[in-house]
């Protein structure tokens, strides 16, 4: 979970989605506008950092997906049983309000993902993202997300490489 002093927590009606400026239209417009009702229909799930425990700093959404084990890469598919589908989690969108970027809460939330899809009584191989753009793409791949090779903006990062490096961290505390 984050170290930053924020507090991830469900998105419920009590917090204000209109003030959230993230740099992105799409990104601002679904969290005013479309996330209520996708969790309502329970295609998403949506996290947020608050700031003073009542500002969005930051969100975040999950949902269930598969990838195809044809467009893993081969060093890995390899390893997989020969199922046509991978089970997986989605973080459909991830986002940071300008005024508190490059603090390390994208960084934070990121964890914080790992940490729910890892959690989780269901078993999923990995966490994937569908990047925006090639500067979305390189956030992940700064974080250890491995590329599609057919599609360079989906990058996934097996839930047991995830865990295995918080094991070490909490190890060299
Ligand atoms: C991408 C985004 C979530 C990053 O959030 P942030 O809080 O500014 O990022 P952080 O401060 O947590 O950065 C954490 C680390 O990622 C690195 N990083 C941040 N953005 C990066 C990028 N685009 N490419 C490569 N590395 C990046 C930082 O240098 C930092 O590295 P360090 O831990 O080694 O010091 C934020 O800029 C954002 O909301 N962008 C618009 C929406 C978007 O692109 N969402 C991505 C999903 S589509």
């Amino acid at each position: 979970m984050s170290n930053a002093p924020f507090l991830v927590a469900p998105l419920d009606a009590a917090h204000d989605r209109t003030g959230f400026h993230g740099g992105s239209d799409p990104l601002d417009r679904y969290l005013r506008e479309q996330v209520a009702q996708d969790i309502r229909r329970r295609v998403a799930a949506c996290f947020v950092a608050l700031a003073d425990r009542q500002r969005i700093a930051g969100y975040y959404t999950l949902a269930s997906a598969s990838l195809m084990l044809a467009d893993l890469p081969a060093s890995i598919s390899e390893k997989l049983p020969r199922y046509p589908t991978v089970p997986a989690v989605r973080m459909g969108r991830l986002a940071v309000d300008e005024a508190f970027s490059g603090q390390g809460l994208g960084g934070a939330l990121l964890a914080d993902a790992l940490e729910r899809a890892t959690r989780s009584e269901i078993a999923a191989y990995a966490l994937m993202v569908d990047a925006k753009d090639d500067h979305a793409a390189a956030f992940y791949g700064h974080h250890g997300f491995i590329t599609l090779p057919d599609s360079p903006l989906t990058l996934f990062l097996p839930l047991a490489t995830a865990l295995a490096s918080r094991n070490r961290r909490n190890r060299a505390c």
